[in-house]
């Protein structure tokens, strides 16, 4: 199904559109449907930055329910690996989506999902109690409401450490010193061993999971002397 961008009802979150370019369909979300009901999966999108901070910050109404729960059905291959390992799963009560040759592991994935002990309200929308909530993670850093001019990556922007990308409250990465530090140290290696880099694929192929999308590689080259000397290169 194409990506709907001004209508959150076209909604596909397993889209290789949205994994590939997620922030139109956020964009529309969070200006025309900020809790939105999405039908394919059952689930309540939050994805305005003040929504998703308040229900990390309320553990008492949002419980995590995301641990053994999938969000679409589990291929046959998981299920038997999970068999022979001894495992069960909760499968969903009435599965909308499915996606044949899709990651196993993106399609098992419920990560970032709650539940609602009682009823509530965001944005104006009334959720009823039980309901079970994605928090749009990936569309809170883009949210021009916290973030000016938000989509293009300043990691030295004013304010970047409001992000919630590993998330906030009680269940806060626990990793989040370790990655900061990890991914400085990457930068760091790479612009000392290549000073002057470049893309080789602007575009490159994406793992989009339900809260998170990461290029599969980034391929860097060396610039020539001559981009390297051109103005503006
Ligand atoms: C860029 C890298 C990373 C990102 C964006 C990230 C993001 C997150 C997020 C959003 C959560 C909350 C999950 C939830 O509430 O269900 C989380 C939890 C957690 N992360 Fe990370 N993480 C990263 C790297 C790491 C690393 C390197 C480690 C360990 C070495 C780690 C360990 C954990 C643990 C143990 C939790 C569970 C915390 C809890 O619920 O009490 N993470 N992470």
């Amino acid at each position: 199904m194409p990506q709907s961008t001004g209508d959150p009802a076209g909604v596909d979150l397993f889209a290789d559109e949205y994994v590939a370019d997620p922030d139109p369909v956020l964009r529309a979300l969070r200006e025309n449907a900020p809790v939105h009901h999405d039908e394919r999966t059952g689930l309540w999108l939050v994805s305005r930055y003040t929504d998703v901070r308040a229900a990390l910050a309320d553990p008492v109404v949002f419980h995590p329910g995301n641990a053994l729960t999938a969000i679409t059905p589990i291929s046959g291959e998981v299920m038997r690996v999970l068999a022979r390992a001894g495992k069960s799963v909760t499968l969903p009560p009435s599965p909308t989506t499915s996606r044949p040759g899709s990651c196993a592991v993106c399609s098992a994935s419920a990560r970032w999902t709650w539940v609602i002990s009682t009823a509530t309200r965001m944005s104006g929308v009334d959720i009823p109690a039980g309901a079970q909530v994605l928090l749009m993670l990936a569309g809170t850093g883009s949210d021009p409401e916290v973030f000016a001019d938000p989509e293009p990556l300043c990691p030295g922007r004013k304010g970047a450490r409001r992000h919630l990308a590993f998330d906030y409250g009680r269940h806060l990465c626990l990793g989040a010193g370790l990655a900061r530090l990890e991914a400085a140290e990457v930068l760091r290696a790479v612009t000392t061993a290549i000073p002057e880099v470049t893309l080789v694929d602007p575009d490159p192929p994406m793992l989009g999971l339900l809260s998170f999308r990461a290029p599969v590689e980034v391929l860097v080259r060396a610039r020539t002397a001559d981009e390297t000397s051109r103005p503006g290169a």
